[in-house]
């Protein structure tokens, strides 16, 4: 046996490397450490982890579903916590009061705040990026297209877009999710630029795909990686829509045709500027953006849950039939005064809203040091309102994990139901999205029927929770029209 050899240079000095290494790794720790409790001796943290140096507790909130992440610590630390996660010291809240305080009390001290790849894709003169007087004028002209009063007018198209969805659906197995993305593209498409405007819709479509696969994937920008190729389809989208808005701004005069592209290119300041082009581009991108994967993940949840529920789809089918046979014989068309003739439809899309609740939470940035809860948000730390939490805890909707529409016969408490948000941010749209919604179950609820193929339960994220695999169903006619 050869006695072991003495070590080498290359040895001794590749182990003082690693143990400098190590010190060095104990130092930051001990640092960051200090930093995330002592920071604001005098004051308060929120109680909770800050997890492993610079990681966090990003792994964890990865590893487990988001909605264990956020129960786990509740019940730990109560309705605020302190965590960090994505690389941000962070905040959750669950306790309404305080998420209103965020959201719209105090809401100049709370930016909103995202990654900045999501920035460049969506286009950073999008609203959602904006505080203060550029997001308020934004604002006013995007919710002044999606009033009540502004899309009652809608209806005939958008049930002429469900009548073209349905018959295909007859008779063959569908992706859920997939089809209710195309049928509330072809909505927001619609409210986005009006009806009957000869626009490439078709290479839209297929670019906004391919934006939507780069946009939830790592923002690592080197070809043949899907976040490339989302960047370079951002690009074309872009030169597309600015061709669009050219035309219209030549050749309409003062008109500008219809949907949110005509009220902002109308558009005029005190000092008769108009919008530019990439400020209009960018917010018609983010407008379909948030309009389209948030109604079709939400859709795909009701059908899933009137699958489970059989005795409410007889209950929605009898009130849908009820609305008018005329309709349904093809004889006269669904007006807006009976959308609002639907209260047990509504209760169920309000249902689902609640249980799905497929925005979980949102972002917000604290501008500058704020006391909130009785606790100190330092500078520049997130805080994150969960809405999810909210609207699944025992005190404010009764056995949580029950889909049970008539628990809004009477309206709930002030601050706890928030499926569009709250305050100067929250959602613009939800009146369109939930007509869309109305409109699409008062034709399939009376004539088709679906079943669930497979039998796996359980949620995905895409990004929004839905249900397995996107629901795949397979559909029959329950009704022969002509017999009617
Ligand atoms: C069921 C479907 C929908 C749900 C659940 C939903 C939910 C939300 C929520 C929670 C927010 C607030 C986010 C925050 O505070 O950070 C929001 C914002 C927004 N939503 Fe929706 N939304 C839906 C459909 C739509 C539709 C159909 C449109 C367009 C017509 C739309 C356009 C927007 C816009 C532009 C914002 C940003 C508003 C701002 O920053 O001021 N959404 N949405």
């Amino acid at each position: 046996m050869q006695p072991p050899s003495p070590p080498s240079a290359i040895t001794l000095l590749s182990s003082f490397l690693f143990l400098l290494s190590l010190l060095w790794s104990f130092f930051l720790f001990f640092q960051w450490r200090q930093r995330c409790h002592h920071h604001h001796h005098h004051k308060l943290l929120p109680p909770g982890s800050m997890g492993w140096p610079y990681l966090g507790e990003t792994l964890k909130l990865y590893t487990q579903s988001p909605n264990t992440f956020f129960s786990t610590r509740q019940k730990r630390y109560g309705i605020i916590f302190k965590t960090h996660i994505l690389g941000c010291p962070s905040v959750m809240i669950s306790r309404p009061e305080a998420a209103r305080a965020v959201l719209v009390s105090q809401a100049h001290l709370f930016k909103p705040t995202y990654p900045p790849s999501k920035e460049i894709m969506i286009g950073p003169e999008a609203l959602f990026f904006h505080q203060g007087d550029y997001h308020s004028m934004l604002k006013k002209l995007v919710q002044s297209t999606f009033l009540p009063s502004t899309i009652r007018g809608s209806v005939s198209e958008i049930e002429q877009i469900v009548l073209k969805f349905l018959p295909t659906w007859d008779n063959t197995t569908i992706n859920t999710l997939e089809q209710m993305k195309r049928f509330a593209f072809e909505v927001a498409m619609l409210s986005a630029f009006g009806g009957g405007w000869d626009i490439d819709k078709e290479r839209i479509k297929h670019l906004y795909q391919c934006l939507e696969k780069g946009y939830n994937s790592m923002p690592f920008n080197l070809p043949g990686t899907p976040f490339h190729s989302a960047m370079k389809a951002r690009t074309l989208l872009n030169e597309t829509l600015i061709r669009v808005i050219q035309n219209r701004r030549e050749s309409n005069g003062e008109d500008q045709g219809g949907g949110l592209l005509g009220v902002l290119l109308r558009h005029k300041d005190d000092n008769l500027n108009h919008l530019t082009d990439s400020q209009v581009a960018d917010n018609i991108i983010g407008v379909i953006f948030a309009a389209h994967d948030t109604t079709a993940s939400v859709l795909t949840w009701i059908l899933k849950y009137l699958h489970d529920h059989g005795h409410l789809l007889d209950a929605v089918t009898k009130e849908q039939e009820g609305i008018g046979r005329e309709i349904l014989e093809g004889k006269r068309g669904l007006t807006w005064e009976d959308t609002r003739r639907m209260p047990l439809t509504s209760r169920v899309i309000q249902e689902t809203l609640r249980t799905s609740s497929i925005v979980s939470f949102t972002f917000r940035e604290a501008v500058e040091e704020v006391e909130l809860e009785g606790y100190i948000i330092p500078k520049g730390w997130k805080v994150l309102p969960l809405f999810r939490t909210i609207h699944h805890s025992p005190d404010f909707f009764p056995h949580p994990q029950k889909f049970d529409p008539s628990r809004f016969e009477v309206p709930p408490r002030p601050n706890t139901y928030m499926p569009f948000g709250n305050g100067v941010h929250s959602c613009p749209g939800s009146e369109l999205a939930k007509l869309e919604i109305l409109v699409l179950l008062h034709h399939l609820t009376p004539t088709y029927r679906w079943k669930v193929v497979g039998d796996d339960e359980g949620i995905q994220y895409c990004p929004f929770p839905v249900p397995k695999r996107g629901l795949p169903i397979s559909v029959t006619a329950r009704i022969n029209k002509t017999k009617l």
